[in-house]
């Protein structure tokens, strides 16, 4: 069957990686999280001291560049992809608060972008990939066949995410998530280079009454008329 590549972007939180994983289970695709790899580079310059309240050196990262690999495996037990960091596995560590107050600004920096989206890129050159992320129906992507942009209020995702963190086990509060989420959607669609916006062709899609069953049917209805 002909394969093709489908571009999710959209707001923090807005569940795009839920709806990724369910459409490449299905159709039997890649999945990649475009947002973990910001992530990884985020937590090597926590890592490295290059963010220091709040405020990222720059100049130091981007002549690090070179040596930040970022890399997925698949683990069978999981029956998932695993994001890599200079051969460690990050797929845990990249998802603390620390982490997500820090990411937006990494991924504001050109050099890092070029960096990623050169590897999406060759990641996705044979189609039959799902990628989701703030760029990829825009720039990594501009010729998807399907470009998804998924939006939901700012409170209904705080929640969501909040409930996640919770059961995860980490000591957030609602408050300190909503924060979060608001100033990423801010720094993401306001930033210089690759800012978030739906592509014209992208199909928008709110989730903000959706269930996932419901949002996942709509959207198989949408991929089946693209094959
Ligand atoms: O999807 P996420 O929330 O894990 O992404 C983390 C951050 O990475 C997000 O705030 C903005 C950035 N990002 C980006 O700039 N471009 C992408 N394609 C994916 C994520």
């Amino acid at each position: 069957m002909k394969k093709i590549t489908i571009a999710i972007d959209g707001f923090s939180s807005t569940g795009k990686s839920t709806l990724a994983k369910q459409l490449a289970q299905k159709l039997q695709y890649v999945y990649v999280d475009s947002g973990a790899m910001y992530r990884a580079v985020a937590l090597y310059a926590l890592n490295h001291k290059l963010i220091i309240d709040k405020k990222l050196n720059k100049e130091i990262l981007i002549s690090h560049l070179p040596e930040i690999k970022v890399s997925f495996r698949y683990n069978e037990l999981l029956k998932a992809s695993e994001i890599y960091l200079n051969g460690d596995n990050v797929n845990t560590a990249i998802r603390t608060m620390e982490v997500s107050n820090s990411v937006s600004i990494v991924a504001t920096v050109p050099e890092v972008r070029q960096q990623l989206v050169e590897l999406q890129q060759e990641m996705g050159a044979h189609k039959g990939i799902v990628m989701d992320g703030r760029d990829i129906g825009t720039v990594v992507f501009p010729d998807a066949e399907l470009k998804l942009f998924m939006t939901a209020s700012a409170d209904t995702r705080a929640q969501r995410r909040y409930d996640e963190l919770i059961e995860s086990g980490a000591e957030v509060t609602y408050q300190a998530v909503l924060e979060n989420i608001t100033s990423r959607d801010h720094i993401d669609s306001t930033r210089e280079d690759s800012p978030l916006f739906k592509a014209d062709d992208a199909i928008g899609i709110d989730n903000s009454n959706l269930n996932k069953e419901q949002q996942f049917e709509k959207v198989m209805k949408l991929v089946k008329s693209k094959l």
